[in-house]
């Protein structure tokens, strides 16, 4: 812990500055970020609750869902996704969240470097229970988009709603039009409304993909825009199993920033694949002209197992309302600034990805293994604090799988991404391949790896790192 603090300091003294002046638009407008409750400038102290609410996500009908509200905010309302919390690099973060479901809960900080016991997994914390309250804290150490969710039951918790986009804000921040925050969502619902209970074995195979897309909670999303602008979006995927792969005709994306911050140069493309649990920092140059409007479409990603390809579907319209004031500024010179993992003399330690599926029995429930074993019982690694290690991940599965860890970033060594240099803690193995990743143990105490598919870590697809100090 004290070497964490230490460095906390370094980092603040390194970065201090001036907030950037413009206050991004939160898509969702007002009342959709949580209530600063701490008037200091170095710390952001929340109040939130999870309880059972009602949404609107089919026009006219009522779903019951498990969300989460600012309890800083007397006219708060319980919302899917939660609200957003929004801090900055160095800020410290102070979280009381009240459990007010029928069931325990934690919470996990996607992609935060925190103490191990803040972490919110069960190798972490006990459970909080129906009733009782628990207070997160820990310094927000990187500029980065994040997001928080149960680390239990997860593949329940979650698909009903539990889970919220995190902002850091610092570091370099180009001059946008906009800046947006979107969390990329499905969920499996009757015409009711009701979220459907029924968990088929697809579900378990994929994850569980809903029948209707979402884009912070709302189903064809519009959005308005200026004609001649550039904007900053900030994207997670917070779905159980599907991946969404992102176009906007005739459009590119610019991608600045991943998972664990900016990157040292930015990238460009013309589809852009979100996987469960990873987040994306792209800029989007909207060339269009007033009175147009523009479609962002999901496309099809054949992630395995032949998921049948149901066509582009479109998950949010853009409409250019107005002109833009002024055109797009030029672009940093300069992004982050990344060296990469030193990985002289490091072990390659064998990570293998594979499942069982009993065909024959309409019943079976598919298992999901790493290096052979299913969580909880799998063996612990246990290294030294400092180590560096390279993890070679082998998908032996005939579908992808997004691997994640907690606690610490890694750098990418094989595939597309090893080229661009920048921190990850989730990334995409995709179907009978193998990929390096390089990571130094910088955090001590336990921390889970799994496949963020949740219906593949709740059936053994996920594995505990003790770093020792
Ligand atoms: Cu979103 Cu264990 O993680
Ligand atoms: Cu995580
Ligand atoms: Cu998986």
């Amino acid at each position: 812990m004290r070497a964490h603090a230490a460095f906390v300091l370094v980092l603040a003294a390194a970065c201090g500055g001036e907030p950037p002046a413009a206050e991004p638009t939160a898509d969702a407008g007002v009342g959709w970020t949580l209530t600063d409750l701490d008037p200091s400038a170095d710390v952001v102290e929340v109040q939130l609750v999870a309880e059972v609410a009602e949404v609107e996500i089919l026009a006219g009908t009522s779903t019951e869902v498990w969300a989460y509200r600012d309890g800083g905010d007397p006219d708060g309302v319980a919302m899917v996704p939660g609200p957003l919390l929004d801090a900055r690099e160095g800020q410290r973060v102070v979280v009381h969240l009240d459990n007010q479901l029928p069931e325990d809960t934690t919470i996990h900080w996607h992609g935060l470097r925190l103490p191990a016991g803040m972490d919110g997994t069960l190798a972490a914390q006990q459970p909080i229970a129906p009733g009782e309250a628990f207070t997160y804290e820990f310094v927000a150490l990187d500029a980065g988009y994040f997001w928080f969710h149960p680390h239990m039951n997860g593949e329940v918790q979650i698909e009903r709603g539990l889970h919220a986009p995190f902002r850091v804000r610092g570091g370099v921040e180009p001059e946008v039009a906009a800046e947006r925050v979107f969390a990329l969502d499905d969920v499996k619902i009757e015409s009711s409304g009701a979220l459907s209970g029924d968990t088929t074995q697809l579900d378990m195979m994929m994850g569980r993909q809903g029948n209707v897309l979402l884009v912070n909670g709302e189903r064809d999303r519009e959005l308005s825009c200026a004609a001649g602008s550039r904007e900053r979006w900030r994207l997670v995927n917070s779905a159980n199993g599907r991946f969404f792969n992102l176009e906007l005709p005739g459009h590119r994306f610019l991608v600045i920033g991943w998972d664990g911050g900016m990157l040292a140069a930015p990238y460009e493309v013309d589809t852009l694949l979100v996987a469960p649990g990873e987040r994306y920092d792209v800029l989007v140059e909207l060339d269009d002209a007033v009175g147009e409007s523009l479609e962002l479409l999901n496309l099809h990603y054949d992630r395995g197992h032949d998921l049948a390809d149901p066509g582009p579907k479109p998950i949010m319209t853009l409409r250019f309302d107005r002109e833009a004031t002024s055109a797009p500024a030029a672009l940093p010179e300069s992004w982050g600034e990344i060296e990469p993992i030193d990985t002289t003399g490091a072990i390659e330690r064998p990570i293998v990805l594979t499942e069982i599926m009993d065909d024959l029995d309409p019943d079976a429930e598919p298992q999901f293994f790493i290096n052979g074993e299913m969580w909880p019982d799998a063996s612990m690694i246990e290294r030294p604090l400092g180590t560096t290690e390279i993890w070679s991940i082998r998908n032996d599965a005939e579908m992808d799988h997004p691997f994640h860890l907690h606690g610490m970033f890694f750098q990418v060594l094989d595939g597309p991404m090893a080229v661009v240099a920048g921190y990850k803690d989730t990334v995409v193995v995709p179907k009978e391949t193998t990929l390096r990743l390089a990571v130094t143990f910088d955090a001590p105490g336990d921390w889970m790896y799994h496949c963020h598919i949740l219906e593949h870590a709740e059936r053994g697809m996920m594995g505990l790192l003790r770093v020792a100090e």
